[in-house]
């Protein structure tokens, strides 16, 4: 019988509580069998920043990026690794580098998914370039700003075509907020696009073939956003936020992602799908953290145990060619995507592979979750990331959010 043993590698910045849940999680789940009866070990490290020969060989197998999308020298490890070493990371650091929010709009538009009507305009100051004031004052055409506007209509919503965090999000009503808007973006790339007045906004996390669609509220604090609801979505709608995030994540490469959808009278819209760092804190996800890192774990030791390869080409055609396919409906599209999707993330597979393992991992994680261990992860976050005089309230509050998952879990656990 072969033993091969793994290591998978975590590039991380500020975080402690996931990847402390994640390393425990693999810990407590052990040696893996394979298919064909060989033995499989797995290690967490957490990686260092240092100078790296081109030539190196990296000691990792697989890698879990939380860093590179601010801090480069990692991005250009990453790279490297998964041009000349055959890494396997979770998202490809090529797409996500080219596909900010702008290209990911533009790709599901060319998809014929139902991005709001989306307008990029020109910086509103000078950019800091020797040549500009010339190549502006020959080629940059005068635009009316407000009759803009008024074609998409109002309210929109001013955002940068590359943004993160709503750092320069607005939501305009009039011409006199829109000039205000754009007087204040600055050096900033805006997009205009049309709001959706929405039912309910979805918050989707993908992590390889699985999906956890949550609500979402966004204008309650960061510990209050995703509220606990299990049937806040039609069957159907719920499907195509499912297939939607998948799409984006297959087309792209991207594993590990979290897409924004809006629900309005059934019709769902795609917003922000292009999360290179999705968040998975403990206390923003609370009740869905434990799937977040059971699935995590489950993804990355499928990828290993099954020697899955990571692809670096996107083969975009395959795409376009349901997109353009006369006579299709868009179900019928949707449809169409979902299977290359399921091809890409190897689904069934995937479903196989965990069959006979799932409900040992469903009791490690439930006996670690409503053990004493986690409880002290949990007070450890409270107190890294809330002032003193709120930590009390914070534990209080997430103890009574994981309590609930702890019963529904053992409930769920009791009738499979
Ligand atoms: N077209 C739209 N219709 C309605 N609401 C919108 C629209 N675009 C953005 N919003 C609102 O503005 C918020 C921020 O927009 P967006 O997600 O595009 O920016 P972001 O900077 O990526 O934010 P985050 O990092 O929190 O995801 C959304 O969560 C949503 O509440
Ligand atoms: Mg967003």
């Amino acid at each position: 019988m072969t033993a091969t043993s793994h290591i998978i590698g975590l590039l991380l910045g500020t975080e402690e509580d996931w990847p402390a849940a994640f390393e425990e999680i693999l810990l407590r789940l052990g040696p893996i069998e394979g298919a064909d009866g060989s033995r499989h070990t797995f290690d967490c490290e957490r990686i260092t920043i240092e100078p790296f020969g081109l030539r190196d060989r990296p000691r990792y197998d697989l890698v879990i990026d939380r860093l590179a999308y601010w801090y480069y020298v990692p991005r250009e490890w990453l790279k490297k690794v998964a041009l000349m070493d055959g890494v396997y990371l979770l998202n490809s650091p090529f797409t996500f580098q080219s596909m900010e929010k702008h290209a990911a709009y533009c790709a599901m538009m060319r998809l014929g998914l139902k991005v709001p009507e989306t307008v990029l305009v020109p910086f509103k100051n000078p950019v800091d370039n020797a040549r500009y004031a010339y190549t502006a004052a020959r080629y940059n055409r005068p635009f009316d700003l407000e009759a803009i506007a008024a074609q998409i209509g109002y309210p929109l919503y001013m955002k940068p075509y590359d943004g993160g965090a709503w750092r320069g999000v607005s939501r305009i009503g009039n011409p006199e907020e829109l000039h205000a808007a754009y007087d204040a973006s600055g050096e900033m790339l805006m997009h205009l696009q049309k709001a959706i007045d929405y039912d309910v906004f979805a918050r989707s996390l993908s992590i390889g073939a699985e999906t956890m669609v949550m609500s979402f509220q966004p204008h309650q604090p960061m510990h209050q956003r995703y509220a606990v609801d299990h049937s806040f979505l039609s069957a159907q709608a719920g499907a195509e936020v499912v297939t939607i995030s998948r799409l984006v994540n297959a087309f792209f490469k991207w594993e590990f992602n979290s897409c924004e959808t809006l629900v309005a009278s059934g019709e769902v819209y795609p917003i922000d799908y292009a999360n290179a760092c999705p968040d998975v804190a403990l206390t923003s996800l609370h009740y869905y953290f434990p799937w977040a890192m059971k699935t995590l774990v489950k993804w990355c030791v499928f990828t290993l145990v099954t020697g899955r390869r990571a692809k670096l080409d996107l083969e975009t055609d395959r795409y376009f060619a349901i997109a353009d396919e006369p006579g299709m409906s868009y179900p019928e599209k949707l449809k169409g995507y979902r299977e290359l999707a399921d091809a890409y993330f190897d689904s069934e597979r995937y479903q196989d592979f965990w069959a006979d393992k799932q409900s040992r991992l469903d009791e490690i994680v439930l006996d670690w979750v409503a053990g004493p261990d986690f409880d002290q992860l949990l007070i450890r976050t409270v107190q890294l990331v809330y002032p003193a005089d709120e930590h009390d309230k914070f534990i209080a509050h997430l103890r009574g959010l994981l309590g609930l998952w702890v019963r529904d879990e053992t409930a769920r656990l009791a009738t499979a």
